[in-house]
């Protein structure tokens, strides 16, 4: 696992929703928008499912997500990968169910995914774009 620098946290802060993507084991890529996502310590992001269809069978395939955030006015763009669990139980899980009712009660939150950050990379356009930071 990395962790976060504080740029990237202020940079993921400010985005909503954040575009996720995962992949199939036979490759086939899938992107969908996610509103619940928060950072929960500098390694570590918790992304609740509500209505994950493809991305939930997407993660018991492959337990990996990457993400992208842009600050238009910070001018810095950075690209998130890493492996993930999924809990429908649990204190995670409790945690996770208790931030999307305090939302709305509607939601059906029906899984908390925890993604271990593995991997950073400077996403804004110029020298150092593709370069791993993290
Ligand atoms: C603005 C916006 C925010 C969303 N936030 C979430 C979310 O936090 N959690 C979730 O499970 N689905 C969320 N969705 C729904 C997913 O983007 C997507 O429609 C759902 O996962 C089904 O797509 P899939 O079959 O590719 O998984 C959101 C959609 C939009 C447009």
């Amino acid at each position: 696992m990395v962790k976060m620098p504080a740029e990237v946290q202020k940079t993921i802060n400010k985005q909503s929703p954040v575009p996720i993507a995962t992949a199939a084991a036979d490759g086939n890529p899938n992107v969908v928008f996610v509103g619940f996502l928060r950072i929960v310590d500098d390694e570590t992001i918790h992304i609740a499912d509500n209505f994950f269809d493809k991305t939930a069978a997407n993660l018991s395939e492959n337990p990996r997500v990457s993400f992208v955030v842009y600050d238009g006015e910070a001018k810095k763009s950075f690209q998130i990968k890493g492996s993930v669990e999924v809990a429908t139980s649990g204190p995670v899980y409790d945690d996770v169910k208790v931030w999307v009712h305090a939302k709305s009660k509607a939601l059906p939150a029906k899984a908390a995914v925890i993604m271990h950050v593995e991997e950073i990379y400077d996403a804004m356009y110029g020298p150092n774009a593709g370069k791993q930071i993290a």
